[in-house]
């Protein structure tokens, strides 16, 4: 016997994402409910072999479904998620509105899986921003090992963090770069994001940063350690997929750049590709369509008494949503509704 999944947002980035990870992975499924808004009502997505046709979210009832995998948005989900945890089926979502709920676990299942235990108090799971995600995934075994004091991280994030809309826009405006008459003024993004770098992802707070980089600093204090200072610069870069962050850590004790690389060698999750030569480290066209974290440029901060710096790049659109919403669904599945 397996589980009655729905996916939420089916026709978007992460929602078809979910799809495909799910399959690839065999999560055992019984049976699958694909949503959308109403104006996709009908239109086909693909899960493994079969073709499904996306339902309207606002007239489906999840009574009988175990577990929503939600990837709409924070306003649908506001509305419909605790529906969903209310009729007894689990939600797994990907937007921030659950992220900082005392009662929500927010989950990372390399990190924090122990966490899932606190899933039943609402019925709701939270996944962490895409740039936290993968960033977490290096910094714990490293925190376990020499006690992380302060990060200093700088994103460069592609454009599909800000979904379909982000995509067509880097295309259609690169593209309308060379056609005289038909330049794409910026729209999704705040500025022209063709051939340039923004640094600007969500909305400005009082003290100067962005939500983006607040998410960073409060989703890893929740996830790993609420001891650890964390100060963000989160940047959009015209590349489809995969984000990239240099991240600079520093430790209470000394921790050696030899003995990191062996630490994140071992890690789950992580893939080390760090050759001091041409090419010997990853970039984000390469990480496209993998489920690993790939960490490379380890090295020693020889500025301070304890650091390292390290570059981390993953598929935003894996591991920063749907493969971690995927694997948090595994982890509930193994530990509590133990079906399949
Ligand atoms: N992209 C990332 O890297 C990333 C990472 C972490 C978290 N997230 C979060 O995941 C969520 C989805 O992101 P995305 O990149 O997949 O966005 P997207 O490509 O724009 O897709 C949005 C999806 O939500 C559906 N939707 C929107 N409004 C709806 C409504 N009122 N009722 C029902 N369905 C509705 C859309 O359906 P229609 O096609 O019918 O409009 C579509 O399926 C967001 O909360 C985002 O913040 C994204």
């Amino acid at each position: 016997m397996g589980y009655r999944i729905v996916v939420v947002g089916a026709t978007g980035n992460v929602g078809r994402e979910m799809l495909n990870i799910l399959a690839e992975r065999e999560f055992p499924v019984d049976e699958m409910a694909v949503l959308a808004s109403r104006k996709s009502l009908g239109t086909e997505v693909s899960f493994g072999d079969k073709t499904l046709k996306t339902q309207d979210l606002a007239t489906f009832d999840f009574s009988g479904w175990d577990i929503a995998l939600f990837a709409v948005g924070s306003g649908p989900t506001k509305e419909f998620a605790p529906k969903a945890a209310a009729a007894g089926c689990v939600v797994i979502d990907n937007s921030s509105l659950y992220r900082y709920d005392p009662d929500v676990p927010l989950i990372v299942p390399e990190v924090n899986p122990q966490a899932i235990e606190g899933y039943s108090r609402k019925n709701i799971i939270a996944n962490p921003n895409c740039s936290t995600a993968q960033m977490v995934v290096a910094l714990k075994p490293l925190h376990d090992r020499a006690r992380i004091k302060r990060v200093v991280v700088s994103t460069y994030q592609s454009v599909s963090g800000a979904g379909k809309e982000g995509m067509d826009e880097l295309w259609d405006q690169t593209k309308g770069m060379y056609v005289p008459g038909q330049e794409v003024e910026p729209k999704k993004f705040q500025k022209q994001i063709a051939f340039n770098v923004i640094p600007h992802i969500d909305d400005f707070m009082d003290d100067g940063s962005t939500k983006e980089e607040w998410k960073m600093v409060a989703e890893t204090k929740k996830i790993i350690d609420k001891s650890i200072k964390v100060t963000a610069t989160c940047v959009r870069v015209p590349v489809f997929v995969g984000h990239s962050e240099a991240i600079n850590i520093e430790f209470e004790d000394f921790l050696d750049e030899d003995e990191a690389r062996d630490i994140l060698r071992e890690s789950p999750g992580v893939m080390v590709v760090d050759k001091r030569e041409t090419g010997g480290y990853v970039t984000p066209v390469e990480c496209v369509g993998d489920f690993a974290t790939f960490i490379s440029r380890i090295r020693q901060d020889s500025t301070i008494e304890n650091g390292l710096n390290l570059w981390c790049v993953s598929d935003n659109l894996r591991k920063g949503a749907a493969l971690n919403a995927v694997q948090i669904a595994e982890l509930l599945g193994n530990r509590i509704l133990q079906k399949g």
